[in-house]
């Protein structure tokens, strides 16, 4: 049978991870945010990180936003961080500290949808609910041959049926880990490791030599180019950062200046914007460039490095000193520019 297969081979081959040592809610919530969409060796040091920080979820709860982030800088989505936050302060303001106990109940938490809830609700309380996620869609996919595509929802809701049937009802906990851990190390989205697979005979994908091609997705996710122009302004050690608005990509966090794209000279904008001449309060010292590339956005960043004679209003903008720098959460570009100053 799938679940007993797979069962035993997870009890003999599972990886030695900090989360699987706990049924407590709090730090099966954060490690499931935190491996969203993210490898288990980029979340690792993340999850240790965070648990150092805040044993409890009071006191995450009492942290600010901005210390949340900066622990969270480098792993990218930032909404998974704010919303920690949201949902540990919702949690001790209206829970009592504690965690709700099923997959219904925790779903009502923002940032916690059906994967993460199942992943919470079969863990720590034992409910009969399969995770599904992009490693288990893989799985199943290639186990059932399901040649249609995984993106699309009634695709995804049939396989979560599947999933259901497959389930382990008196070990829904180890099913759920033992699944996710076939599809990380062995049902891997290129090369899976067939011959290894305690499930490798009855994998219906296999039998049709599919597997490399499954899963199917419909949607090649669209991505933008974007140009970004920053002006570093620079006092002394001091420099000038603001910070970035709603709606946007790294909503919250810190960077610096930014002249719009269109501006081709910065001497020309300085001074029709600013009526700044550089001869008399300023010079470009340095210009560089750097790509940067997110899941929807390819960054073209151009860093002008402005030293100012003296400090200068800009709307939005104040002047730091590199220890606040250090502290203030910033995308991980900005925080590489920085350290290389
Ligand atoms: N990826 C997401 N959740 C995971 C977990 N609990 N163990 C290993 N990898 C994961």
């Amino acid at each position: 049978m799938f679940s007993e297969k797979i069962i035993s081979w997870y009890e003999i081959f599972k990886r030695d991870l900090p989360w699987r040592d706990t049924t407590d809610p709090y730090k099966v919530w954060l490690s499931e945010i935190i491996l969203q969409q993210t490898r288990v060796s980029q979340g690792l040091p993340y999850y240790i990180k965070f648990v150092e920080a805040f044993q409890t979820v009071e006191l995450m709860a009492a942290a600010s936003e901005e210390q949340i982030l900066r622990l969270w800088q480098g792993l990218g989505y930032y909404s998974r961080g704010r919303n920690l936050h949201f949902t540990a302060k919702n949690i001790v303001e209206n829970y009592d500290g504690k965690f709700p106990a099923t997959f219904i109940e925790l779903k009502k938490l923002k940032g916690v949808g059906d994967y993460t809830a199942a992943a919470i609700a079969s863990f720590c309380f034992n409910e009969v609910i399969p995770v599904v996620d992009g490693n288990v869609l893989r799985v199943v996919s290639r186990f059932m041959a399901i040649d249609a595509p995984i993106d699309a929802s009634e695709v995804k809701k049939a396989i979560f049926e599947i999933t259901q049937g497959l389930i382990d009802k008196k070990k829904p906990d180890i099913f759920n880990q033992a699944i996710m851990e076939l599809g990380a190390v062995i049902c891997t989205p290129k090369n899976p490791n067939c011959i290894e697979c305690p499930v490798t005979i009855e994998c219906k994908g296999r039998q049709l030599n599919m597997q490399e091609k499954l899963p199917y997705k419909a949607k090649k996710t669209k991505v933008k180019n974007r140009e970004i122009k920053y002006l570093v302004f620079a006092v002394d050690r001091l420099l000038s950062l603001k910070k970035r608005d709603k709606n946007d990509i790294w909503e919250n966090l810190y960077d610096f200046y930014e002249m719009p794209v269109e501006e081709i000279s910065v001497e020309k904008y300085l001074k029709k914007t600013y009526g700044l001449l550089q001869s008399e309060t300023y010079e470009i010292t340095n210009v560089s460039q750097q790509k940067h590339i997110l899941s929807h956005q390819k960054l073209q960043i151009s860093f002008y490095f402005i030293k100012l004679k003296s400090q200068i209003s800009i709307p939005g903008n104040s002047f730091f000193s590199p220890n606040e720098v250090d502290y203030m959460p910033k995308p991980i570009v900005i925080e590489n520019y920085i350290r290389n100053l």
